[in-house]
């Protein structure tokens, strides 16, 4: 049995019912961790999110999976070490949405420096008296420095917009590859010198916490810090001291510790914070893009193809 962890277009998920039963949870919720495990037993492929936890128990209880394939880049919910031990097949969806979730970095940070969601709120709210010349001032976007932290596909799609900005690029990466474009730095450095910090970093056991109370405070304090990668990246709630401490100026979210975040945590009370809903790559194109190749994925697998995009172990 093939199982599909979350509702799709019917029409992308066409190709899969060549290869057996389908089962497909309808629903826009994550499937339930019991209903998961239990229907795992019969299934060779699994089309997966990135809010299925696929670990140790969730692999005892599928003798016959064969195939595991993400629809999402990230497989950090995926313990890649126990897959390779059994000899499952890992897919995930990287290069379809890259420029996507590059977009959407650039409307976080134009938002968070523009100060966006408080103007909008107070327009809303009946708030908006008239034109100010002193109210409602945030900083520039263009001429920033833009400190980019992992410099994969999203970092560097989002260093190529920063052309188009006069933005200068530094960027810390554990590995710089000549071409990429702007000026490798230590981490340190970054922090210290970058207007915009952005977060395009995978999470790993390396970068887990990598921005906590002593990076947040080696930063400037009319700083941004953006995150579009995962949230466990931050530390959150020594994010929610600096913001609210002045540290640093202010913070855009697309990802966050925990996810979902409730509506009275303590980062949604700060004016300068911006928190959005994990939609990085939230296009319809890019969504799209991203299931189709998901769905390529476990048919290559399963039928001991070469997949578009299988995680390699090394
Ligand atoms: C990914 O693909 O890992 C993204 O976080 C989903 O938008």
């Amino acid at each position: 049995m093939i199982l599909v962890t979350r509702r799709l277009p019917d029409d992308l998920l066409e190709p899969l019912h060549g290869l057996g039963e389908v089962e497909v949870w309808e629903a826009d919720e994550p499937m339930p961790r019991d209903r998961m495990l239990a229907a795992l037993g019969s299934v060779r492929g699994l089309l997966g999110m990135l809010t299925d936890r696929i670990d140790e128990e969730a692999l005892a209880a599928a003798p016959d999976l064969r195939v595991v394939s993400q629809m999402a880049v990230g497989l950090d919910n995926v313990d890649l070490d126990a897959c390779r031990r059994r000899g499952i097949r890992v897919g995930h969806t990287p290069g379809v949405l890259t420029e996507t979730v590059a977009d959407t970095t650039f409307a976080l940070m134009a938002a968070i420096v523009r100060r966006l969601p408080e103007a909008e709120r107070m327009v809303r709210e009946g708030r908006w008296g008239t034109w100010s010349p002193f109210e409602m001032l945030g900083a520039d976007l263009h001429g920033q420095v833009l400190g980019i932290v992992g410099m994969g596909g999203v970092g560097r799609a989002v260093a190529k917009r920063a052309v188009g900005f006069a933005m200068p690029v530094v960027y810390s990466t554990p590995r710089p590859a000549p071409g990429d474009p702007g000026r490798p730095v230590p981490l340190d450095e970054l922090l210290a010198t970058s207007g915009l910090v952005v977060l395009c970093a995978p999470l790993t056991p390396d970068t887990e916490g990598m921005i906590g109370r002593a990076e947040l405070s080696m930063m400037r304090g009319d700083a941004y810090l953006v995150n579009v990668a995962r949230g466990p990246l931050v530390d959150t709630m020594a994010l929610v001291e600096a913001l609210r401490d002045g540290v640093i100026r202010g913070a855009a979210l697309d990802v966050v510790d925990p996810e979902p975040l409730s509506a009275d945590h303590p980062l949604l009370g700060l004016d300068n914070c911006l928190v959005t809903p994990h939609i990085g790559s939230a296009s319809v194109r890019a969504r799209r893009a991203m299931a189709a190749l998901a769905v390529d994925n476990l048919v290559a697998g399963l039928t001991g193809s070469v997949m578009p995009a299988e995680h390699s172990p090394g």
